[in-house]
């Protein structure tokens, strides 16, 4: 089932996600629910904190689907190593039609569990570090955009501030 998308401003997106304790329907449903919703939009990554449940779980396919191993669920994810640095455009569903260039690590390996509950670890490179990356960031209640500094990051604020006043947000 597809989720709404929460937007930038939204407290959820905003906040720390708690650790996942038990594997229940719930958190069966909202790891299904939350592949959906990412195929759909389509991105190559979502949190749950993008669908309004503050929990440790991200899922990443930078293959959209079209690699039948492409899809990465993780459950209480955490950086096993990090290394190197990529400056590319960024961009997130929960803060659409604005992109930025974020600094972000060229090889990141996690470690978490998957959607059955055991153990996984996995390394990504390029893309993939990226999208690690900006994910574990959403569970942490950081979106890129508090990544960017000065200038920049005022002027999405207030463009997004201005389309909320205009109810087009
Ligand atoms: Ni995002």
């Amino acid at each position: 089932m597809i989720r709404p998308i929460l937007k930038y401003g939204d407290a959820v997106l905003h906040n720390a996600a708690a650790a996942v304790d038990a594997m229940t329907p719930e958190v069966e449903r909202l790891v299904s629910d939350m592949i959906d919703t990412m195929y759909a939009a389509p991105g190559i990554g979502l949190a749950a904190t993008q669908v309004g449940a503050a929990l440790r779980v991200f899922v990443v396919d930078v293959s959209i689907g079209r690699d039948p191993q492409g899809l990465i669920v993780m459950i209480n994810p955490e950086f096993v190593e990090r290394d190197g640095m990529q400056l590319e455009e960024e961009g997130c569903l929960s803060v659409p039609g604005f992109n930025a260039t974020v600094v972000r690590p060229q090889r990141a390996v996690i470690r978490g569990l998957d959607r059955t509950g055991a153990e996984r670890q996995v390394e990504g490179t390029g893309l993939l570090a990226r999208a690690f990356q900006h994910e574990m960031d959403h569970l942490d209640g950081t979106l890129f955009v508090d990544r960017l500094r000065g200038i920049k990051r005022d002027l999405i604020v207030r463009k997004i501030k201005r389309l909320s006043r205009a109810g087009n947000w």
